[in-house]
């Protein structure tokens, strides 16, 4: 996506003296291996999309993974990665291809991925890539260590991170150090069954602050806890020996304004979107962006839409479909299987049920621009997040975003995170062929007045609780430790031998 060049400001190095390090698995951009060399693409997910303004804003260093591993033409890689550090102040760290494929491939999205979004049937679990997630995170840990100063803020995010708070304790006693989880936390009945989770439960507990996207997703990890290594916490917190732990829901959310600025003031933006209204005009579009993952219901939707066209006849040559699918984790062979059958479905559509003067579905498989991603969004009557399991999903918010003046319907799955923020959407459940059909309809057809209502109240809320707000939020209740002096001291910061005797109960909390 063509996203803005992240200069570094000093906002709140200059504000609280501290600077903040930001690390995840994925940086904003990726490096990839083309037959020209070395080349830098911009990253899609949630993660990147979010964090990328708010580090533009505030400043910091980002420390993650190149994307790649491969080992050809060292010296050209070098460079594009020196280009890297110098400019964006991203700092990629290398990982060995072997580890990269067991972490990343392995670890990461065959067995937390599938845990995380309630498909266990998916789990796949081999104890090497376990041993490769724990190198990974070592990696990580020995380069945050490497680029802290006392006083830093160490935010750690996501998923493929979870051993790296208490690594960089037993590194770092005395940093702050944040974790914030961006996909769901499962419920105390999936949780268990994860190969190795009282090492993922304890590797958390490093940090000073854990945040979740939702209250459920936090209560869940509570009773997680409490499931598997006996620990008791309070809503807010929960003690690690003598050191607190604070608990916060902090639901994440976009920078609106880049969206409504290249909306305003982006001209190829406005000639774009102005070019697809003539040429859609007595049609009405429905739009669905989706990084191609089993998790966002890409199959259920393309059915429910079969299902739309063959019970209600009065569509036909009057409705089109749009479904952005951007290519991820491409060497898993269920994204590949599920690829085969988003092809196969999508043939099958268009063949059954266009006509020569109407495609009802147009399929793109590719990463596509910002500026085309905020025309269509301005494009689109109806924008349908179909996800069976999301950690926020934020496409729902840029949506929303481009739609200032209130029109525009949003058609949202109720096992979104976004959905327990955004109740004036029309909410599905996507596993309901039918009925997300007829709520698809309704959308369609819904009166102005409501839709207006419905929509400006979304817009509103998406331009409050912005990413700068979440920003504020985290970046508060990380400093809090040490901000508020050493109420806890330094005992038992280096370890985190969570046990039961450990545990403190909720008085001896409440005096903290
Ligand atoms: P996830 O993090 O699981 O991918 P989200 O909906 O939270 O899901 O975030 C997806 C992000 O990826 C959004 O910011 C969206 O703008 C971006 N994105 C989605 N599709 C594309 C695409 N085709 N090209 C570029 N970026 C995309
Ligand atoms: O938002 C969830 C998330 O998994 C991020 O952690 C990740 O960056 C994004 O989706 C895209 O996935 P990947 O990094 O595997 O391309």
């Amino acid at each position: 996506m063509g996203l803005p060049s992240i200069a570094r400001l000093s906002k709140l190095e200059s504000s609280s003296g501290a600077r903040l390090i930001v690390v995840s698995n994925r940086l904003p951009l990726t490096l990839r291996k083309t037959e020209d060399g070395w080349n830098t693409e911009h990253s899609s997910g949630g993660l990147a999309s979010a964090m990328n303004p708010l580090l533009r804003k505030g400043g910091g260093d980002w420390i993650g993974w190149a994307g790649d591993s491969n080992e050809q033409d060292q010296e050209g890689r070098r460079a594009v990665l020196q280009g890297w550090a110098e400019k964006e102040h991203c700092f990629a760290i290398e990982i060995p291809p072997d580890v990269a494929k067991g972490f990343y491939e392995g670890y990461a999205n065959q067995t937390l991925w599938p845990v995380f979004h309630n498909f266990p049937s998916e789990l796949k679990f081999e104890a090497r890539d376990w041993d490769a997630y724990v190198e990974a995170n070592r990696i990580f840990a020995g380069a945050v260590a490497e680029r802290y100063k006392p006083n830093d803020l160490i935010w750690v995010h996501d998923y493929h991170l979870m051993l790296l708070p208490q690594m960089l304790r037993a590194k770092l006693p005395d940093a702050a150090i944040g974790f914030f989880l961006h996909i769901p936390f499962p419920s105390s009945e999936i949780f268990p069954i994860l190969p190795r989770r009282e090492e993922l439960l304890e590797g958390l507990l490093g940090a000073d602050l854990l945040a979740f996207q939702t209250h459920g997703h936090l209560q869940q990890f509570r009773a997680a806890l409490l499931r598997v290594l006996g620990m008791e916490s309070r809503i807010d917190q929960l003690a690690v020996g003598s050191r607190p732990v604070r608990l916060e829901a902090l639901p994440i959310g976009i920078a609106p304004e880049e969206y409504a600025s290249l909306l305003l003031n982006d001209k190829a933006t406005r000639e774009q979107c102005a070019e697809w209204v003539t040429r859609d005009r007595g049609r009405k579009v429905l739009l669905a962006v989706d990084r191609l993952d089993y998790t966002k219901g890409v199959l259920e939707r393309l059915r429910a839409y079969a299902h739309l066209l063959r019970s209600s006849p009065e569509f036909k040559e009057k409705i089109i479909l749009i479904q952005i699918a951007v290519p991820t984790r491409e060497g898993i062979d269920t994204y590949q299987d599920l690829r085969t059958e988003v092809n196969r479905l999508v043939g099958e559509i268009n063949g059954k049920l266009g006509t020569p003067e109407w495609t009802p579905l147009v399929y793109i498989n590719r990463s596509i621009e910002r500026t085309e991603l905020v025309g269509l969004y301005k494009l689109a009557d109806v924008c349908w997040i179909g996800s069976l399991r999301d950690g926020m999903n934020l496409v729902a918010k840029e949506y929303v975003a481009c739609k200032p003046e209130g029109d525009g319907v949003l058609v949202l799955s109720e096992f979104a995170g976004t959905a327990a923020e955004m109740g004036e959407a029309l909410l599905i459940n996507p596993f309901d062929e039918e009925r997300t059909a007829s709520t698809i309809a309704r959308g369609l057809s819904l009166d102005e007045q409501e839709r207006r209502l419905r929509m400006t109240m979304l817009h509103q809320r998406v331009a409050r609780n912005n990413v700068f707000r979440w920003g504020r939020g985290l970046f508060h209740r990380s400093k809090k430790r040490s901000l508020s002096g050493d109420a806890t001291s330094t005992r038992n910061r280096g370890d985190c031998k969570c046990s039961r005797s450990a545990t403190l109960t909720n008085a001896q909390l409440a005096a903290y």
